[in-house]
């Protein structure tokens, strides 16, 4: 009866991910996440709606060969996350589609965006033009919010310039304002196959993970830039971040419960280590509590499903 925090089925999105294939397939260091044929998704994404679940978010999983240096698969008509956007929507108008807006699960090297000459740095620029073109065609495929995760200088204005100028304005903008470049995402590199023998270094974009003013002011300027909703990410080792940016700003604030936070509770429940449910419950009471709105877990579904009992 006292209870001052509740996490509710229409707090969470739920991701989700996609691949050409006909079947699905498991994720090793993600137990229970797919990747999922379309036909698969279309279906999953049905049942996460009829518990409640208002949106989710989709990843594509490129094939190997569709992989280039420059990511061009990103904005190819063939590219598979455009197809999944369409079938999704057209089955499912009332479905809430995110999409990050960002080249990793194109490129070879895994970055997200497109390198200088030397390969040493990503182009912030010349990646900001091609994320433009890709947050349209996702807009014009059913996203009904696009997530620039990629983190680049500048690109939630000029996204929001190229969706005014295209007359897409009831797209809204999700920034991952404050995304930190943590170790955390290792379980999603392996599920959308952006994973480098040597991990790859996105330092150069992503923030500090020692630094709370610089993500205050890269929301700031997220919000200044047009953004509609900003994120932060990873959630669990950030509750600081969150609560900093609740008190910051008023606009819906989303956290991202990482691929890595969801596997450190499997494994440590697996190993007999911890309650699963529990720490599961604990781990998203806590985020809510820092001052999240909005939280994208792998756990949303199970979430949703307990809470019906
Ligand atoms: C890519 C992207 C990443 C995640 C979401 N979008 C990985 C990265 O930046 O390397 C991670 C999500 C997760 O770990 O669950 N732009």
């Amino acid at each position: 009866m006292t209870r001052e925090t509740r996490i509710e089925v229409a707090d969470l999105i739920c991701p989700l991910f996609v691949h050409a294939e006909a079947g699905n397939e498991a994720i090793t260091s993600m137990p229970g996440v797919l990747r999922r044929s379309v036909p698969d998704l279309v279906r999953e994404c049905r049942e996460v709606f009829d518990l409640g679940i208002p949106a989710v978010a989709i990843f594509p999983v490129i094939a190997p060969e569709k992989k280039d240096a420059r990511g061009r698969q990103a904005l190819a008509p063939d590219n598979l996350l455009f197809r999944a956007l369409g079938e999704v929507k057209a089955a499912l108008p009332g479905l809430v589609l995110i999409a990050d807006v960002a080249l990793d699960p194109y490129t070879l090297h895994g970055h997200d965006g497109v390198l200088t000459a030397d390969g040493r740095e990503v182009e912030n620029d010349a990646t900001v033009e091609i994320l433009c073109q890709l947050a349209l065609k996702e807009a014009e495929a059913g996203a009904d919010i696009v997530a620039p995760s990629d983190m680049m200088d500048g690109r939630v204005g000029a996204i929001r310039s190229a969706l005014d100028a295209a007359h897409l304005t009831k797209t809204c903008i999700l920034a991952y304002a404050a995304k930190f470049a943590s170790a955390y995402y290792g379980p999603f590199r392996d599920a959308v196959g952006s994973r480098q023998a040597q991990p790859v270094c996105k330092a150069t974009y992503q923030l500090d993970p020692g630094n709370l003013r610089e993500a205050l002011r890269e929301v700031e300027l997220d919000a200044r830039e047009g953004a509609d909703m900003v994120m932060v990410k990873p959630a669990g080792p950030y509750l600081d971040v969150i609560r900093a940016v609740r008190e910051q700003t008023k606009l819906p604030l989303v956290a991202y419960q990482v691929s890595g936070e969801y596997a450190q509770i499997h494994a440590a429940a697996q190993a007999g280590w911890l309650d699963y449910d529990r720490c599961r419950e604990e781990s998203l009471l806590g985020i809510k509590r820092a001052g999240a709105d909005l939280i994208l877990t792998y756990f949303a579904r199970e979430v949703a499903e307990k809470s019906k009992g």
